[in-house]
């Protein structure tokens, strides 16, 4: 860490830490009232349980993500950060909208629109937010000494993922208008411009952890988005197959959908090719382990699992089901929960000053939360394809193949507490690792180790 404001990171990350573990305790209120025991109801019905899991994950998602550029834009750009106070101002503003939001769930103020379910007006509070930050590290990468590949590319990922949330609230009664716009937000976010975002990330870390060329780095990042968005704008089209769109959509969405693959298969195959040039050992191993881990589990989980079901004839009998869930997970999972993982782990040492990165616990985190977000997705996956069979093919009543399934759903909270106790280990690692400290004097990309 060479910046002062770069400290303002530690505390997006803590952020994180917090609203990730509410997450999990989330998930298992769902996982509990799927396998027949649902006392809660009365208290937190499952759509409330269900709109606070996937709003709190994309919360800490939009905090991490904010946190890596408040780190790494400085650093990028050669100067401190335009207005630290704003960075503060903006995450407690951050804080106070999201916890209102899933305040509001619970006393049935919502939307209804899955993962748009924050009401309206606390919905102009997240834009005003947002463009605070955008126009922060904006203005600090427009004053910077250098203007690199890296920080570009993470810079238009997130002004365009400002953009994008627009769509998604404008005002219609139509509920094949409604839905075709929300796909614009949830599609376009995490098949599009969220990728830009990873993109960038990752090729920070591996500039640093790997200690090859910058230019090489760069020259790969370009063509990655251009896969990405190749086939990921019309990929939409797989959301349009029988919502009350035309129906060209069937030919458009399979086809661009089933080439988006080839941007996360890119995205793999390029992490782990610099990893093994780089021939410099950077002495913080569990942050590569989490970068390479999440190049190759979002490969596993968006795109082959993705493909499993983006053909519009598979489509037609697996759409809305659990079998959506399984790839849900594994999906946010690995390209961008583990993508806010990694740069936690390789920031941490440098923000607070102790590194615990090598420690036995790091290493734990690491293996026992992939082991057990694996073990989850084969849960979902089993439920999900009984569904299928039972509901969409056999034709049996929803509740009933509800009540058919519910036994997997052991499986899945057996898996989701191994999954949990690998989190609980990252936490533990993080808090051990103290509160942050003002610029420690090192070279970050220079190797502690030469194998
Ligand atoms: C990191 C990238 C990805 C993430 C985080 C992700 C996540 C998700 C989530 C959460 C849903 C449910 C959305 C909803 O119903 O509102 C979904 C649906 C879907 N995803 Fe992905 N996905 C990703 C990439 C992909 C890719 C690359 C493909 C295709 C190759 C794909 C194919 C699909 C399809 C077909 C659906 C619709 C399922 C249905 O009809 O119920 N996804 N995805
Ligand atoms: C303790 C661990 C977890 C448990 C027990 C759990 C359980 C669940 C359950 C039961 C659902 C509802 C499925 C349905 O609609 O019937 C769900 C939804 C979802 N969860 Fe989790 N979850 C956990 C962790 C996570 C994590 C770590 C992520 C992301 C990295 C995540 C992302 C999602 C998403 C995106 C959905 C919506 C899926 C869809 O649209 O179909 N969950 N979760
Ligand atoms: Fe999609």
């Amino acid at each position: 860490m060479k910046y002062q404001s770069q400290k303002i990171a530690w505390w997006f990350f803590a952020t994180c830490m917090l609203l990730f573990t509410l997450q999990l305790v989330y998930g298992f209120i769902m996982a509990f009232a799927h396998a027949g025991m649902d006392g809660l109801h009365a208290y937190i019905p499952f759509h409330v349980a269900r709109a606070t899991h996937t709003n709190l994950l994309v919360m800490w998602l939009l905090a991490g993500f904010m946190g890596a550029a408040y780190y790494i834009i400085p650093e990028e750009c050669e100067r401190e950060l335009m207005w630290p106070w704003l960075a503060k101002l903006q995450l407690g503003a951050l804080v106070a909208t999201g916890v209102t939001a899933i305040i509001g769930f619970h006393f049935n103020w919502w939307e209804g629109r899955k993962f748009l379910e924050i009401p309206r007006p606390l919905d102009f509070l997240v834009v005003i937010d947002v463009l605070a930050f955008i126009a922060n590290i904006g203005m600090t990468i427009w004053k910077g000494r250098r203007m690199t590949t890296t920080s570009m590319v993470l810079f238009f990922g997130l002004l365009m993922a400002a953009l994008l949330y627009l769509p998604g609230m404008i005002p219609t009664d139509n509920q094949t208008v409604d839905s075709y716009w929300r796909w614009w937000v949830v599609h376009l976010w995490v098949e599009g411009v969220w990728e830009l975002i990873m993109g960038g990330i990752l090729a920070f870390l591996l500039i640093k952890l790997t200690g090859v060329d910058r230019e090489l780095i760069e020259k790969w990042l370009y063509v990655i988005v251009g896969f990405t968005f190749l086939s990921g704008i019309l990929g939409t089209g797989h959301h349009y197959y029988y919502i009350g769109t035309p129906r060209y959509w069937l030919w458009v969405g399979g086809l661009f959908s089933a080439l988006e693959p080839v941007a996360f298969l890119g995205m793999a195959i390029y992490a782990i090719a610099m990893a093994k040039r780089g021939g410099r050992h950077h002495s913080n191993r569990t942050a590569l382990a989490w970068s390479i881990g999440c190049s190759v589990m979002s490969f596993v989980g968006a795109g082959f699992l993705g493909f499993a079901h983006t053909l519009p004839q598979v489509n037609m009998y697996t759409h809305g089901t659990l079998v959506t869930a399984m790839h849900g997970h594994m999906a946010f999972w690995g390209a961008y929960a583990m993508l806010v993982m990694a740069i936690i782990a390789y920031s941490l040492p440098l923000l607070t000053g102790r590194d615990l990165q090598n420690s036995a616990a790091a290493t734990f985190a690491f293996w026992t939360s992939n082991i057990g977000m694996i073990a989850m997705t084969l849960a979902f996956a089993v439920a999900g394809i009984t569904q299928v069979v039972l509901e969409r093919r056999m034709g049996l009543e929803f509740l009933a193949v509800q009540s058919e399934i519910e036994v997997h759903f052991w499986g899945l909270i057996l898996a989701a507490t191994l999954f949990t106790v690998g989190i609980l280990a990252y936490l533990w690692v993080f808090i051990r690792s103290g509160l942050p400290v003002g610029p420690v004097d090192a070279d970050d990309s220079a190797p502690a180790t030469v194998a």
